[in-house]
């Protein structure tokens, strides 16, 4: 995983993987989930990703492959591939997890996308696109119609409003809910404070 992410500066880089990895194994032993599912799935979360392969099949061969190459339980490496399937976010309709492992697993990921980490990956992902970081003349994209939208530019600031604000209600697990809100909190803190100062206060 280290070898394959390592340079990758769209927010999927190795360390995020670290911190979903520990996030998952913290939940799953609170959860009573299996640990081993839960770690193995975070470790490979993102290699199937689109955004680093040609297509998500070709994503999910190389780790079919790979579990293969590894000897991992048949039963084992069948569950593993279900839940990075279905592991990406897809605008909140993404399909509910099958198993607990997939939600803790989830909700991890969705947990290093919230608190200072989310802020900090928001304005580094923002900044790797191209986006600016905040204009108050370009709004949120929930509301605007379609010829607005025209598949045009957000900001890193409208993300909060399109994507982060918008997670503490979709986590899966009540352990994984009490950290999100926390962290939803010091975000809505944050951005606060950001207008605040935006307008010279
Ligand atoms: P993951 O696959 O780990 O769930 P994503 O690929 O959805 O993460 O996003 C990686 C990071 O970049 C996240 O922290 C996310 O909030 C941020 N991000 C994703 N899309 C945008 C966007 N349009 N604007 C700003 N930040 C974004
Ligand atoms: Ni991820």
């Amino acid at each position: 995983m280290k070898k394959e992410l390592g340079g990758d500066s769209s927010g999927h880089d190795w360390w995020h993987i670290e911190r979903v990895t520990s996030l998952a194994k913290r939940i799953a032993k609170q959860e009573n989930a299996d640990v081993f599912i839960c770690e193995l799935s975070a470790l490979l979360h993102d290699v199937a990703d689109e955004k680093l392969n040609p297509s998500k099949e070709a994503g999910m061969h190389k780790v079919a492959d790979w579990l293969e190459q590894q000897k991992v339980d048949g039963d084992a490496a069948e569950h593993v591939l279900d839940i990075i399937g279905a592991m990406s976010y897809r605008g909140g309709n993404s399909e509910r997890m099958r198993t607990l492992e997939g939600r803790v697993v989830q909700d991890a990921d969705r947990l290093d996308a919230l608190g200072a980490i989310g802020i900090a990956r928001t304005f580094a992902y923002s900044g790797s696109k191209g986006q600016v970081m905040y204009d108050p003349d370009i709004p949120v994209r929930d509301q605007m119609t379609p010829e607005e939208y025209r598949g045009g530019k957000s900001t890193a600031v409208n993300h909060f409003y399109e994507k982060l604000f918008k997670l503490k209600d979709l986590m899966n697990t009540d352990y994984a809910r009490k950290l999100a809100d926390e962290r939803h909190e010091f975000m809505e803190q944050f951005i606060a404070r950001f207008y605040k100062e935006w307008n010279g206060e």
